[in-house]
Formats: structure tokens, sequence, C-alpha cells
């Protein structure tokens, strides 16, 4: 399913969602891998619903990913979280990919936010760092979720400059926690890259490296959400450490930040609220 056909999926998923919750989100949350910690003291659990259950979804499930979402009431918004992704390197079209995100914006997300486990390609990055997403590298190398809307409302030739909404970024440095701001880049995976690949992005003003997000936001942007993004530096990318990428550690060291990730998208979503204290 591509084109249309997958815009008229997500809105009629999108009225299941908002039927079945009994309540319109303003924002969405897209957690991460390692991340599903992030989601727990978020605010105040609504529901929760699994997402296989409503019209187009593909049940994804890579490894600390859940196809179910959770409404939660944090301050004076209502937040869809969603518990996890599917990916391109799970066999998924970027329309499966993008469905879920979708869906969250035709329920009425205005905004959101993403998160995702990376590799760091800049060389001052560190494992542990989180940074926010100021633009990002489309590597994926195929056709992305708009592919097929030519003629359809909204046009697909949406404005990429700004994607990443600097306002959004302001709203996350008001936390304690110390924010750089990157470039991210998609690649399909799910091998990881090689360092040749690690040298060419970084030439390419990469700063860092993962396999999702970029699909999604282009999605998301296209049906006019203003977007956030927080990656966790999980580990150097290949050929930056002195070992081979610890793969094992990914899922761990996302896990690790998941309070401070909780924290700066309570800022992003709420910036009037009073910065949450260092859990
Ligand atoms: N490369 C690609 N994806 C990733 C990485 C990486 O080094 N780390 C976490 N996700």
């Amino acid at each position: 399913m591509t084109g249309t056909a997958a815009l008229q999926v997500a809105e009629a998923a999108a009225r299941v969602l908002v039927d079945r919750l009994g309540a319109r989100p303003d924002a969405a949350v897209v957690l991460g891998t390692g991340l599903g910690a992030a989601a727990d003291g978020l605010g105040d659990v609504v529901a929760e619903l699994d997402l296989s259950e409503l019209p187009g979804f593909v049940p994804y499930g890579a490894p600390g990913h859940r196809c179910a979402c959770r409404i939660v009431a944090l301050g004076p918004i209502t937040v869809l979280v969603l518990l996890g992704r599917a990916h391109l390197y799970e066999g998924r079209t970027p329309a499966e990919v993008a469905h879920a995100v979708r869906v969250a914006v035709l329920a009425g997300s205005q905004t959101v936010v993403f998160t995702n486990a990376a590799g760091a390609v800049h060389p001052q990055l560190a494992v542990g760092d989180i940074v926010l997403i100021a633009d990002h590298l489309d590597l994926t190398g195929g056709p992305g979720a708009l592919a097929g809307l030519v003629g359809s409302v909204p046009a697909p030739f949406v404005e990429m400059t700004g994607a990443w909404s600097s306002r959004l970024r302001r709203a996350a440095r008001t936390t304690r926690h110390t924010t750089p701001e990157g470039v991210y880049a998609q690649m399909r995976g799910p091998q990881f890259e090689t360092p040749a690949e690690i040298r060419m992005l970084r030439t390419l003003g990469a700063d860092l490296v993962g396999m999702s997000t970029v699909v999604e936001a282009v999605a998301a942007r296209h049906l006019g959400a203003e977007l956030a993004g927080l990656s966790v530096v999980t580990n150097l990318a290949a050929g930056l450490a002195n070992t081979p990428v610890p793969v094992e550690e990914i899922t761990d060291v996302a896990a690790g930040t998941a309070p401070d990730v909780r924290s700066l998208i309570q800022a992003v979503l709420t910036p009037e609220l009073p910065a949450p204290h260092p859990t």
C-alpha cells in the first residue's frame, strides 16, 4: 500500500484510535530502541492500546519495540506515546514505517517528538550523550513514504528547511541537561556501517547515524506536525573506537538514559511547566 491509499487507511485508523481511546492527542512521542522506560512516569496513564488491532498496522516488534501505544496526560496536554516503531530493516515499506506516526498526526497530534538510539559520527560526541536533531540526511536510498502522492492533498512537495523545530529545541534547553545539536543520518540497516561508510557520512555532514526516524519525520512533516528529535548516543560509529560496534550494549545504554530522555520530552511538550527534578 502506498500513496493516497496509505493516507486513507491512516485516516481510518486515526478515527478508530480516537474512538477507542476516548481522547484526541495533542502531541505524539515515538520511543526508540531501549527507551521504553521513558514512557514510565511521563504523565498519568489514561489508556493503552494494541496497535495491531487498528487498520493498516502490520505488527512490528524489533527487540525493544512494542506495537502498542499509550495515552498519557502530561499537565494540560494529552500525549500519544508510541511504545515502539516499525523499521525498514524489518522488511517494512516506507508507508508501513510511517503509518503509526501518520495515524498519530491525523488523530490530532500537532507535535511529534522522535527518539532513537544512534551511533556517534561526530568525534566530540560521547556514549550516553543525548543530542537534539537539528537536521537530517535521508540516506535510505529508496522511494520514501511520500512516493505516489503527486496530485493528492496535502501535496508531497514538502518544504524540509526548518523541519526540526528550533522552538522545540529551545524548550528542551530549559532542562538541566546539556543537549548538543546534530545532523542525524538514516541508513536502511540492519547491518551496521563500515568504517568507510562512517567516513563518508562525516564528509556529508552527519553527526549521528541510525536506522530510523527520517522516513517517519518526513511523513509527519507532510501532515503539518512540528518536529523534535532526541538521539541517544549508544556507541561510537564503526571505525571510531578501537572495538567493533558493541551491538549487545546498545539497548542497555539507551535504557540508562531513559529518565533524562523522559524529562527532555516533558520540557519539549510542556515548556510552561516547571523543569522536572533530577531523577
Ligand atoms: N549505526 C546505525 N544505527 C545505530 C548505531 C550505529 O552505530 N547505533 C545505534 N543505532
